[in-house]
């Protein structure tokens, strides 16, 4: 049982990397939680003191963690917006709001996985759906109307299948006799290009692929990044947390280019951009869970937390 809201290992998953994100935003009044989920950084943010604005576009994590962390709320300190955080400059109705830490913990939370109903997982049977939040189309209407260019390139760019072409030719050959309705028939589509080796971890790259590609995460990641940059206060800090290799380059590409003092072509010989760096990293390097956290917790596996500081 959980001793209050701040009590996170027990009644929430566990935040993945929590003692780094928590050393990050030590000291830190105001927190933007881009990705509620579950509310587990959250609420360990609000057990450190924080007040906290959390966004998701997931309504059935917005009711969730509505009602775990209701105490936070009743005293004022806690606010749930459902969204999508590219929208963030809408969503925030004042356009001064700016926030000492910000944290975007990328991806599918583990009770959406958990969720057969939200067809996220390859169990046998489950539905493919994979929506998020209000996208229109989900996984079985991509797999039953995308033309087979779209689909390879899903699988190459999101899934790094080099057979992704063929896989895109099977999808297409087997829909023409039975639409793709459950988890089974992408299995089985996968199974025909890539062989009976194929198992586990090739489902989950390539079923990856599809929610990246539903739920459009990294166009949306990339619209967002300089809209979080912009607010945070003065010595304020944006950490990311990626489980997928496209979402890690694009944050670091952008916070990279953020800590540039000049981002003119390299041929040109005199400076006419901002002409200096808009803040630095805090992390050169992405930051990779522990041994020890990994075994607790396999869902941080993949994770990569990279942080960045807004000049002051
Ligand atoms: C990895 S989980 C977050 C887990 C959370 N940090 C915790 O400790 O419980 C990611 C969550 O972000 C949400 N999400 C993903 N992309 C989003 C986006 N573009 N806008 C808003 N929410 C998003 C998902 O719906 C999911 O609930």
């Amino acid at each position: 049982m959980s001793s209050g809201p701040g009590a996170w290992d027990t009644e929430y998953h566990a935040p993945v990397l929590a003692d780094e994100v928590l050393k990050l935003f030590e000291g830190a009044r105001t927190i933007l939680d881009c990705t509620l989920g579950g509310g587990g950084h959250s609420a360990a943010l609000l057990a450190m003191g924080a007040t906290v604005t959390a966004i998701d576009r997931d309504p059935a994590a917005v009711v969730t963690a509505m009602k775990r962390l209701a105490s936070y709320a009743a005293a004022g300190r806690f606010r749930v917006i459902l969204g999508n955080f590219s929208e963030v400059n809408t969503l925030l109705t004042d356009p001064a709001q700016r926030f000492d830490g910000i944290i975007a913990d990328l991806g599918v939370s583990s009770h959406q996985l958990d969720d057969e109903s939200r067809g996220f997982s390859f169990r046998e049977g489950a539905m493919l759906d994979m929506r998020m939040g209000e996208s229109e189309a989900d996984a079985a209407d991509l797999l039953n109307s995308a033309d087979e260019t779209e689909l390879a390139e899903i699988f190459r760019e999101y899934g790094d299948e080099p057979k992704a072409r063929r896989l895109a030719r099977e999808v297409v050959r087997r829909r023409e006799n039975r639409p793709f309705i459950t988890s089974d028939d992408f299995v089985g589509a996968i199974r025909a290009v890539l062989g009976s080796r194929s198992g586990s971890g090739d489902f989950a790259r390539l079923f990856q692929s599809l929610r990246i590609a539903v739920n459009d995460e990294l166009a949306g990641l990339s619209t967002a990044l300089p809209r979080l940059r912009d607010r945070l206060e003065p010595n304020g800090v944006l950490a990311v947390i990626s489980y997928h290799s496209g979402e890690d380059r694009i944050t670091k590409h952008e916070m990279r280019e953020w800590s540039r003092d000049c981002i003119c072509p390299p041929r040109q010989l005199t400076c006419t951009c901002r002409g200096a760096a808009l803040g630095e990293l805090v992390t050169r390097k992405a930051v990779s869970a522990t041994a020890e956290e990994i075994a607790r917790n396999p869902r941080a596996r993949s994770a990569r937390l990279r942080a960045w500081r807004r000049g002051g």
